[in-house]
């Protein structure tokens, strides 16, 4: 079943455990956390503190995004903080096949995500480790962009790979998810679905969540 992920990023961070809640009574069982450095991205965001904090106040899946040019040094740092899965840029990480292992080695699931301009056939040899592919539709850094439609073929082209090989990797996008790109999103092949600015910048975030997983639930009936 596809899942919504709300992303903190676009919450109001002095409230940041009453807009969990909200979005929790909504359905939501996975959190979208951004973690940016200032230097793969032009955006500063939190720390494995902030994880530990959030950890406390919910039993949601913690999905960590990291967004930083050292994933090899933190990595460790955010499993320890709490997050249940943790994933790195293709175009960040120099090891890979190392970092991916080390992050399962210490108990969380490892995602590697791509960049719009990346193809997803670079992957080729690592989709046997990740446990999910992250697919870019904005350019990472902010929340609030416009979805960026390749991303849908690219989601297409790992569902199809992932099919033909028979592996278990789930897949995952991330930026300008809307109510009107869900269902497409879903038909294509995507498990999780990561919304900011649609879900925490909507009139209720408890409903906005309802809505895109109703979407979401109806795209996939829709599709067998
Ligand atoms: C962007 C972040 C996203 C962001 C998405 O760099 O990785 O997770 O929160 O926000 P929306 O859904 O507003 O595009
Ligand atoms: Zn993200």
């Amino acid at each position: 079943m596809p899942q919504i992920l709300p992303s903190i990023l676009s919450a109001d961070f002095a409230r940041l455990g009453e807009e969990i809640a909200s979005v929790e009574r909504g359905g939501a069982r996975m959190l979208h956390v951004d973690v940016m450095d200032g230097h793969f991205v032009p955006n500063l965001t939190l720390g494995p503190p902030v994880v530990e904090s959030i950890r406390k106040v919910t039993k949601s899946v913690l999905d960590v995004h990291l967004m930083i040019t050292d994933p090899d040094k933190y990595a460790p740092l955010f499993v320890e903080a709490g997050a249940d899965q943790v994933s790195v840029h293709y175009e960040a990480a120099t090891h890979l096949d190392r970092t991916l292992r080390t992050i399962q080695s210490l108990g969380a699931k490892a995602g590697v995500v791509l960049n719009p301009a990346t193809p997803v056939s670079l992957l080729d040899d690592i989709l046997d480790v990740a446990d999910y592919v992250l697919i870019m539709s904005v350019n990472p850094g902010f929340g609030g962009q416009k979805f960026i439609p390749n991303a849908l073929k690219k989601i297409r082209r790992l569902s199809q790979v992932r099919r033909e090989r028979g592996l278990p990797f789930r897949i995952e996008i991330d930026g300008g998810v809307n109510h009107d790109n869900v269902e497409a999103i879903v038909q294509a092949g995507c498990d999780w679905l990561v919304a900011g600015s649609s879900v925490f910048h909507s009139a209720d975030s408890a409903t906005a969540v309802r809505d895109l997983q109703r979407i979401a639930d109806g795209a996939l009936a829709v599709k067998v």
